[in-house]
């Protein structure tokens, strides 16, 4: 039995009704994607994005759902003399309008990076003083998406006015092009951007780079969270617990069309444990940070495609509803880390069609057993709400229950298999977008659903084993039949 030496329940926000996001149309649900920098930083160019493009697409990825390619800092050249940008000719000797037709052609949509000061944080070009340029002439290259940072940003922060001004400046230049093109804040949550980014873009930032780690302290990432007290200092070199750690206390700023950003996936990029990969990737989908892939897509192994293949959790990000989970409680616990802490938590929150996502954290070393009661699982709905009320049980699926075995990834990878083999064929269905959006996802899919581990009635508790630096995921449906009261 654990023992708690410190309980503190959280007084969340429920997800906010009827708030207006950004309005053009994109990002419905998080967007899903791969982008450049964690693995090639500025050692991009057209044949390395080429070649994780073919795999993105013949690996399955695309099918399921992971469609923008992002080019991160260092594909540009400067200015030319009548303003604009122009991509370093070494690494695109084609241009970068070429490469968007390609990318386009495979199937996929493409993205691009920049930065609201004078220069990227590569010190390449910025684009403060050349919003409408710089549009201008993504918009004439095909790009879709654009990725936009805060370094050099001549101090024009500090207030949320302030940052709000300096990004409003691109979200209208990007409007102003006429085409959709997703926006993208990278401002490391300087300034509480869940408060001033959601009518001016689709997702932002929370915190400070996220590095490849679970936990750990860094004189870089000084900011520790603190219930209540917003982290001035972004930070970088962040890890998977202290980004996390921080993002939890803005879930109902997340709403379709506009989320949360806790930075891009580190799965695959070798420095998490399998069940730490996992972890890192089940909370993102539970609160909806857009599932950005980072790994050399050429160098996928198995256990790394299964992972960002495990439909069932691609169904709770994607999820039609939008609504982010809540940290409902957090436990210290005896069994630290390396870090010197351990820690137990609870996320829960509304899926659609009524079921309720159950996501139990064991952040300490030792494997345990968790519960939590219907009472805490549906918190939003308060201690007498419908879940106790109306006497239901529910049957509880295990989400990773089905994760593809690493014989049908290899299959995939050696070619052997074909990409959507493993999972599901989403084409076939009518693309990945309408079979996440199906309310109530079907019961019989094992791929969406997991597989059915148990049930629990009215005012019982539900109970997993969690691994160290693990997650159990638990989806909750009501059963058709009422108890008796
Ligand atoms: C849940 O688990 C904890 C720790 O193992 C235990 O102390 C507690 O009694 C359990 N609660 C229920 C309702 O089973
Ligand atoms: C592209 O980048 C890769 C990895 O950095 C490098 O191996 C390759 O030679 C580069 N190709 C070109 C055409 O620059
Ligand atoms: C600069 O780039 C823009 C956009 O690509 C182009 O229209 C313009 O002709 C270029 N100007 C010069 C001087 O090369
Ligand atoms: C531009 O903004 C208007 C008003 O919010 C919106 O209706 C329109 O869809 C936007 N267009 C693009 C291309 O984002
Ligand atoms: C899958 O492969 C990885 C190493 O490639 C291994 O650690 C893991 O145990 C394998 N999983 C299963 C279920 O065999
Ligand atoms: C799909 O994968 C299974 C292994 O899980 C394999 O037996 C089967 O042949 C594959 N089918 C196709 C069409 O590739
Ligand atoms: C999936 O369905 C599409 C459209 O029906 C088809 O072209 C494709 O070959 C299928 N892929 C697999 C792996 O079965």
């Amino acid at each position: 039995m654990d023992k708690a030496v410190a309980a503190l329940l959280l007084s969340v926000g429920l997800h906010s009704l009827g708030a207006a996001a950004l309005d053009n149309g994109l990002a419905i649900t998080p967007q899903m994607g791969w982008d450049t920098w964690n693995s090639f930083a500025c050692s991009l160019n057209e044949t390395v994005i080429l070649d994780a493009a073919k795999k993105i697409v013949s690996l399955g990825f695309r099918d399921l759902g992971y469609e923008y390619v992002v080019l991160d800092d260092c594909w540009s050249a400067g200015r030319n003399s009548s303003g604009y940008l122009v991509p370093n000719k070494e690494k695109f000797p084609n241009g970068i309008s070429d490469l968007a037709d390609k990318i386009h052609a495979s199937g996929l949509k493409i993205g691009i990076y920049s930065s609201a000061g004078t220069m990227t944080c590569a010190r390449y070009a910025g684009s403060l003083g050349y919003e409408e340029k710089d549009a201008a002439v993504w918009a004439s290259w095909g790009i879709d998406y654009l990725k936009y940072d805060n370094c050099y940003n001549q101090g024009e922060e500090g207030t949320p006015k302030l940052s709000f001004d300096r990004y409003n400046k691109m979200g209208k230049a990007l409007n102003v092009t006429g085409r959709p093109i997703l926006y993208s804040l990278c401002n490391w949550g300087v300034d509480g951007p869940w408060n001033f980014a959601p009518t001016i873009a689709n997702s932002w930032r929370t915190s400070g780079d996220l590095s490849n780690v679970w936990d750990r302290e860094d004189v870089n990432c000084p900011c520790q969270e603190k219930e209540g007290i917003d982290c001035k200092l972004p930070g970088y070199h962040c890890s998977v617990m202290n980004v996390l750690n921080k993002a939890v206390y803005y879930p109902s700023k997340a709403i379709p069309g506009a989320w949360n950003d806790l930075d891009m996936l580190q799965v695959g990029n070798g420095g998490l444990t399998d069940e730490e990969a996992k972890a890192h990737f089940s909370l993102r989908a539970a609160l909806k940070s857009p599932p950005l892939m980072t790994n050399v897509m050429t160098k996928t192994d198995a256990p790394t495609l299964s992972i960002l293949q495990n439909t069932a959790v691609l169904a709770v990000s994607q999820d039609p509803l939008g609504s982010s989970a809540n940290r409902i409680w957090r436990y210290y616990v005896d069994d630290v880390d390396s870090n010197g802490k351990g820690e137990i938590q609870l996320f829960s929150g509304p899926l659609s069609g009524g079921d309720q996502l159950a996501l139990f954290l064991n952040a300490g070393s030792e494997d345990r057993n968790m519960n939590a009661s219907l009472v805490d699982i549906f918190w939003e709905d308060g201690a007498d709400g419908t879940a106790q009320q109306i006497g239901y049980s529910w049957d509880i699926h295990d989400l990773w229950a089905n994760r593809m075995s690493n014989e049908t990834a290899n299959a995939i990878i050696n070619g052997m298999a074909s990409g959507s083999n493993g999972t599901m064929n989403m084409t076939a269905m009518g693309g990945a977008r309408k079979v996440y959006s199906q309310v109530p996802l079907p019961s019989s899919s094992k791929e969406l659903m997991g597989s059915k581990v148990g049930s629990v009635k009215a005012s019982g508790t539900v109970t997993a084993h969690v691994k160290a630096h693990g997650v159990a995921m638990l989806r909750l449906r009501q059963q058709n039949n009422k108890d008796e009261l």
